[in-house]
């Protein structure tokens, strides 16, 4: 377990779909500025938060954007020997957990489809931050239900880019 906040973080269609082939099935610039945004700032500034995720969604990043800068990147994997350049492999998310000490502020475990259906029930689950754009792609990769645990408390902004509309939203422990 952890003491530190623990946010997933995702952008979803209307159908909860997530991923398509390995990769994101849209390109919405404004949504991944806000996902680097959000996962970036802190509030001390002698901090930073901590990004954890699968193996597929770390191999899914292109080679010049990994490590996701600014943050302490961790890829979740089985493999005992595998190796990503400028992050912390583990084995378990409860090592992944563990790696946070006084230096990170908070944790957002930012997927994929495994890694969030395998954490929305984990005690350690703070809340959610939701892009959820209003429209279907043809996914093969989807989020998990969100437990009646968790509440939306906050409609953040909502914003458009092309013919495309998204809500960014933010649930929490009721
Ligand atoms: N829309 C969004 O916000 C968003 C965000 C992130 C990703 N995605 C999409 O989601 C898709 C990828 O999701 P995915 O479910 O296929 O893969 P994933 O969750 O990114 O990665 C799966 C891999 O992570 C490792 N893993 C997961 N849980 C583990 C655990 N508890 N212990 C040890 N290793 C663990 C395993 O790696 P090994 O096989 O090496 O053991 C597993 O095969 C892509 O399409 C991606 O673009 C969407």
């Amino acid at each position: 377990m952890t003491d530190h906040e623990v946010y997933m973080i995702v952008a979803a269609d209307k159908d909860f779909g997530i991923g398509k082939d390995g990769v994101l099935p849209w390109q919405i610039t404004k949504e991944m500025k806000y996902f680097k945004d959000v996962t970036t700032q802190t509030h001390d500034a002698t901090k930073e938060n901590m990004v954890i995720m699968g193996r597929t969604t770390w191999e899914s990043i292109p080679e010049k954007f990994r490590p996701l800068i600014d943050r302490k990147n961790v890829v979740l994997t089985s493999q005992k020997d595998y190796k990503a350049k400028g992050a912390t492999v583990v084995n378990s998310i409860e090592a992944a957990l563990n790696l946070a000490q006084n230096e990170i502020e908070t944790i957002f475990v930012i997927g994929g489809g495994s890694v969030y259906k395998e954490f929305i029930d984990h005690p350690a689950l703070t809340g959610i931050y939701l892009t959820q754009i209003q429209d279907c792609f043809d996914c093969d990769t989807f989020f998990p239900d969100i437990p009646e645990k968790l509440s939306q408390v906050k409609e953040i902004s909502s914003d458009r880019e092309g013919g495309t509309e998204f809500k960014y939203l933010l649930y929490k422990k009721a």
